[in-house]
């Protein structure tokens, strides 16, 4: 048996609303502690969810992955690195924002490089969309945050008004010095492609 395997089973921190059903998470419960929670939408091969959770322990990392292909790569890192902090869920984000996740759950929420949907019938798949705002409002602590980032200048236009609706928010350019977030972000910046971000609040936090 390789030494990783004693330390973190893929039972532990996988969670399959097709076993469990589509139940409201009891997220302290889930990790044990009260920590803050960050969760990733389409984490992808899971480098801003493995590094984060690395870098933080002290931080609970959820990453919802709709490609089963991507969740097992980021499942076997999880596995490799032994981490406690991250839990892994293999399904649309939008469904797990809407049945799964309570209100106020969640410190801060990580959007990078969604699928664009550039298609106008297909548009109304985009994770940015009115339905899932109200979602990541919902289930935002009062003072959270987000960042959604994107290479497509045409989704950043339909998106950036609509993210307004629903938060505070700030329109910016990552720059050139940022070190890159996820895979995408590192080859979209390597073939020197424009990157738009939008940084957003939830009111309420007070101070
Ligand atoms: C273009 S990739 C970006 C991956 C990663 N965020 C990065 O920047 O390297 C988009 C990812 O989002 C996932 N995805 C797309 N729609 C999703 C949804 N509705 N729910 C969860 N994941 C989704 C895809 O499977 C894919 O892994």
């Amino acid at each position: 048996m390789l030494a990783y395997d004693a330390a973190v089973n893929a039972s532990d921190f996988v969670i399959d609303p097709r076993e469990s059903g589509f139940v409201r998470l009891d997220v302290a419960a889930m990790f044990g502690n009260r920590n803050r929670v960050v969760l990733e939408i389409g984490s992808g091969k899971g480098r801003f969810l493995i590094s984060g959770a690395i870098e933080h322990p002290d931080v609970n990392y959820i990453g919802v992955e709709k490609s089963l292909h991507y969740h097992r790569v980021i499942r076997d890192r999880v596995i490799k690195r032994g981490l406690t902090n991250v839990r892994l869920i293999n399904h649309d984000a939008f469904l797990v924002l809407r049945d799964m996740l309570p209100d106020g759950s969640i410190d801060e929420i990580h959007i990078y490089f969604p699928d664009p949907w550039p298609r106008k019938r297909e548009q109304k798949r985009r994770i940015i969309r009115a339905e899932a705002l109200g979602e990541m409002r919902r289930v935002l602590v009062p003072g959270g945050s987000g960042i959604f980032v994107t290479d497509h200048r045409d989704y950043y236009e339909a998106a950036a008004p609509v993210i307004e609706q629903f938060f505070p928010s700030e329109r910016r350019v990552p720059g050139v010095g940022d070190p890159p977030r996820t895979n995408y972000e590192a080859k979209y910046r390597e073939e020197g492609r424009p990157i738009f971000e939008v940084r957003f609040v939830r009111a309420g936090g007070g101070g």
